[in-house]
């Protein structure tokens, strides 16, 4: 197998005349309503056998890449057509939090056969998604996510761009969709885990060919959509650059160690020269467990120049307000729970309970700061407050035995120290790994207004309790 039609379009489709090494994207413009139709329709994701019946936008998992400018305004229209309700969320995208697609927190969870207007401007370029907020745990999985693409006036300069959105799906030998979510045993562990892994929605493996020519260099944009699965990807004799975080420019670098993490949540644009001879090919392996080849780098084709390039230029970053780490509120955030390690006693939605019963009757199975929210209908107390403007170091420390990815909405945050230790790059990120037994300091600057989700993205463990939100004031 080659590209699939997907992937031509989403790699290199109308857009490749704005990234030949000469060009630059579009200027802001307001865009007309786009019509993004949540539905029930089914895909080819195995090469063998039959189609699986899935939920995704516009009749294709991933939905639609969204490809807009910085600073544009833009207008998406959501119908449903799920047989449940839902919502939409811009992740990573700093919106107005009534645009943030949260059921119960923002906005009344969109009816069977109802739709919502979702519209706001784009303050950051970079590289995002989006997914449904309402029962996440099932309605990611189940195929609805896409990429979210905003393009810097000034993007690094590369000869072709490729999106891959990576997720697994749980299929069974008849290639159905396992349908086993919302397991308390899924919730407590390491979450619902697919058997396929996918790019662009369809099984991942030595077959998919990301197609290089010699000297050639490309922008690839990574989204983890995974409900549960992080990947630990290696670029078998190639030595990418990552270009940029979560959608933030930082200065090009090796990836750490040869091996990119992404967990569920977060994204790595990275940029790949082509090193090898027509001819050649080279594995992606995912390097969490045994080892799984994910794609084929292959190469065909004459030079695209004589030598490959070297390293690239950095992005200008988005304006994001530097923290002050001297005049900054402290904020500390306690995890528990997980199959081992579960406290006596906790509260649920503002209510005292002893594990067992909270685990039998709710399905929750982690704490945060003593205290579990799993259902946005039931959130009662914010984890914190903020004032407007106000500048922030918070704290995280994890008594589980569970890796957790932690995103925040209507923020990015700088990433000060894992494990005590401080972390050079300080990258500013909106989904970071808080290792087991771990610790993790962030810093931000509360500036958007409202009432934000903070949760964990694996999608499981957030149904599981570990969900919260905190205020800013205005
Ligand atoms: Cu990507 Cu609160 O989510
Ligand atoms: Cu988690």
């Amino acid at each position: 197998m080659t590209f699939s039609r997907r992937d031509f379009l989403q790699g290199s489709g109308a857009a490749l005349g704005a990234w030949a090494l000469s060009g630059g994207p579009a200027r802001a413009a307001t865009h007309p309503p786009f019509k993004l139709d949540a539905g029930v329709f089914s895909q080819k994701v195995r090469a063998d056998g039959p189609a699986t019946e899935v939920w995704g936008f516009n009749g294709s998992v991933p939905g639609p890449v969204l490809r807009f400018a910085q600073g544009d305004k833009v207008d998406l229209h959501v119908v449903n057509h799920l047989p449940q309700v839902t919502t939409v969320h811009w992740h990573g995208l700093r919106v107005p939090n009534d645009m943030d697609g949260v059921p119960h927190v923002t906005q009344h969870p969109i009816e069977i056969g109802g739709s919502f207007d979702y519209r706001f401007a784009l303050p950051d370029a970079g590289t995002y998604w989006y997914h449904p907020h309402q029962s996440s745990f099932e309605q990611v999985p189940r195929g609805l996510y896409g990429a979210f693409i905003v393009e810097e006036p000034r993007p690094v300069q590369v000869d072709r761009e490729v999106v891959w959105v990576l997720a697994d799906f749980k299929l069974g030998d008849d290639n159905k969709q396992v349908e086993d979510f919302g397991k308390v045993l899924d919730f407590g562990s390491d979450g619902r885990h697919g058997n396929v892994f996918t790019i662009n929605g369809t099984a991942a493996g030595p077959d998919r060919k990301l197609e290089l020519r010699p000297n050639e260099r490309v922008r690839l944009r990574l989204i983890n959509a995974a409900s549960a699965r992080l990947f630990r990807l290696e670029f078998v004799g190639h030595a990418p650059w990552v270009v940029s975080y979560d959608g933030q420019p930082v200065s090009p670098h090796p990836i750490p160690d040869g091996k990119l993490f992404l967990a569920p949540g977060q994204r790595t644009d990275l940029v790949i020269d082509g090193s090898a001879a027509p001819g050649a090919t080279h594995a992606v392996v995912d390097r969490r467990g045994t080892g799984t080849q994910i794609a084929s780098i292959a190469y065909a084709g004459k030079p695209v120049r004589a030598r490959r390039l070297g390293r690239p230029a950095a992005m200008a970053p988005n304006r994001l307000v530097e923290p002050r780490l001297d005049k900054a509120t402290r904020h500390y955030l306690m995890f528990d729970g997980g199959v081992k390690g579960m406290p006596a006693i906790a509260q649920v939605d503002g209510k005292p309970m002893k594990v067992e019963e909270i685990m039998a009757q709710h399905g929750i199975t982690w704490t945060m700061n003593y205290t579990a929210q799993h259902e946005h209908a039931m959130m009662h107390e914010p984890l914190f407050h903020m004032k407007r403007g106000e500048h922030v170091v918070l704290r995280m420390v994890n008594n589980t035995n569970f890796e957790h990815p932690m995103h925040l909405h209507g923020h990015f945050f700088r990433v000060l120290a894992h494990n005590g230790k401080p972390n050079a790059m300080r990258e500013w990120r909106d989904t970071v790994i808080l290792g087991p037994r771990g610790s993790c300091d962030i810093a931000f600057v509360a500036d958007n207004v409202g009432e934000w989700m903070f949760h964990c993205h694996i999608l499981d463990h957030a149904a599981g309790g570990m969900m919260g939100t905190v205020v800013v004031d205005d």
